[in-house]
Parts: structure tokens; C-alpha cells; sequence
């Protein structure tokens, strides 16, 4: 069966791009990374794609301040460029406009380290903390217009403890992280996502997403 091609948008050191491609590798992601595009020059995340052989492109942002759809317009080209069918965000620190998502309707997700709707935003396993939530977790969910707003995929849930710093809550996020975006590609790149209003079901099928499965 042909391999969803999916391009990877990126600001840093790529943890989630990783564990991506470690699934991959280890067969039990069953997709194909065509590309990594990163908006910094120097983000780690380019280096890994490197050290894997997948082409890494650095878009710079430079001379497109208040033009973000202009600059979109260029990832547009990259990605089209390189057959992308499913784009995933994984750390960009850009905001995302309609140039780019009409580009690629319901095929942009985006992975964020709470549970969603709470702490939408920047700094927000800092924020589950000062609000003293006894759980957080991460959303894996489709982008849309608004900040963090978009339909939800998947969801993990970590406890909260009381020692807990923003390093160690966000560590603990990070693994399942880790486990959850894997998961959600595998599912989109089966067929089975289905959006109704707010809502992703996902459709029966042979299930190979079982590594990935972490609140059964
Ligand atoms: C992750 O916490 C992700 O949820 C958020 O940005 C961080 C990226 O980390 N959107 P990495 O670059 O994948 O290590």
C-alpha cells in the first residue's frame, strides 16, 4: 500500500520528529517522511532529519514580519514540492493562516502539551501548574483558524504531583507525546479519521497503532 507522505514543520530540537521517525523506522508507523521544514536555521530538528537521510529545508521568516500568509505561501511550495499529504506540526512556533490550511484542508494537525481546551498557548505546563490542575496531559488535534482550537484526534493523560517543576511536568507530557503523535498519524494514514462538527471518530480497522496506545 502507498505510504502517506507526511512534511514535518519544526522550530527546535525535535523530539517529536524523533520519535516520528524511530516509528517508522521501527515499522510500526506506516508512513513516509518526505520532508522537515524549519523556520530556524539552526534547530536541532533539521540535524536529525539529516542524520536520517530525509531532506530538511530552512524556510527563513526573515523580511516577512505582519506578511505571515506570504510566508506560508513559500512552505506551500516546499511541501507541495515534495508531495506532502499530511502536514504535522510538531514544535513550530509560527502561527499557521489560511494560505497554508487551504492548501491542505483537515491535513494539518498539531501536537500541544495540555489537555484542550485548558492552556491553549505558550508556556502551558507553567500554567497548569499555577492553576493547580491535578492532571495534564497533551492533544494531538486538526488545525484550524484559532489558536489550539481545532478538532481533537487524541488525548493522554498524566497525574500531576505535588513536587512536580515545569522541567519535570513537561518531561512527563513529553513521553506520551511521544506515543500519541505516532498514534494519530497512523490513524489518519489508515483512512479512519472522521470529523463531524467537533468531533474525530475513528473508524474501526486492524488497529497496528497498539504500541502507541498509552489510556487504554
Ligand atoms: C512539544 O512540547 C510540543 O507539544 C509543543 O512544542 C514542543 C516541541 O518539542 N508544540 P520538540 O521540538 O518536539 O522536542
Amino acid at each position: 500500500m502507498k505510504k502517506t507522505r507526511i512534511g514535518v514543520l519544526v522550530s527546535g530540537r525535535g523530539s517529536n520528529l524523533q520519535a516520528i521517525i524511530d516509528n517508522i523506522e521501527k515499522g510500526s508507523l506506516s508512513a513516509e517522511l518526505a520532508v522537515v521544514i524549519s523556520d530556524q536555521a539552526d534547530a536541532y530538528a533539521l540535524e536529525r532529519a539529516r542524520k536520517h537521510h530525509i531532506p530538511g529545508v530552512h524556510v527563513s521568516a526573515k523580511g516577512y514580519k505582519g506578511r505571515r500568509d506570504e510566508y506560508d505561501a513559500l512552505l506551500v511550495q516546499v511541501l507541495q514540492k515534495h508531495h506532502v499529504e499530511l502536514v504535522v506540526l510538531a514544535g513550530f512556533m509560527r502561527i499557521i493562516t489560511p494560505t497554508l490550511l487551504k492548501a491542505f484542508p483537515r491535513r494539518v494537525i498539531n501536537i500541544h502539551p495540555a489537555l484542550l481546551p485548558s492552556f491553549p498557548g505558550l508556556h502551558v505546563q507553567k500554567a497548569a501548574l499555577e492553576h493547580g490542575v491535578k492532571f495534564s496531559g497533551c492533544t494531538v488535534h486538526f488545525v484550524d483558524e484559532g489558536m489550539d482550537t481545532g478538532p481533537i484526534i487524541i488525548q493522554a493523560v498524566v497525574p500531576v504531583l505535588d513536587n512536580d517543576t515545569e522541567d519535570t511536568l513537561s518531561a512527563r507530557i513529553l513521553t506520551q507525546e511521544h506515543k500519541i503523535y505516532s498514534r494519530a498519524i497512523q490513524f489518519f494514514a489508515e483512512g479512519r479519521l472522521q470529523v463531524e462538527g467537533r468531533t474525530v471518530r475513528v473508524r474501526d480497522g486492524a488497529d497496528k497503532s497498539g504500541d502507541f496506545l498509552t489510556n487504554p
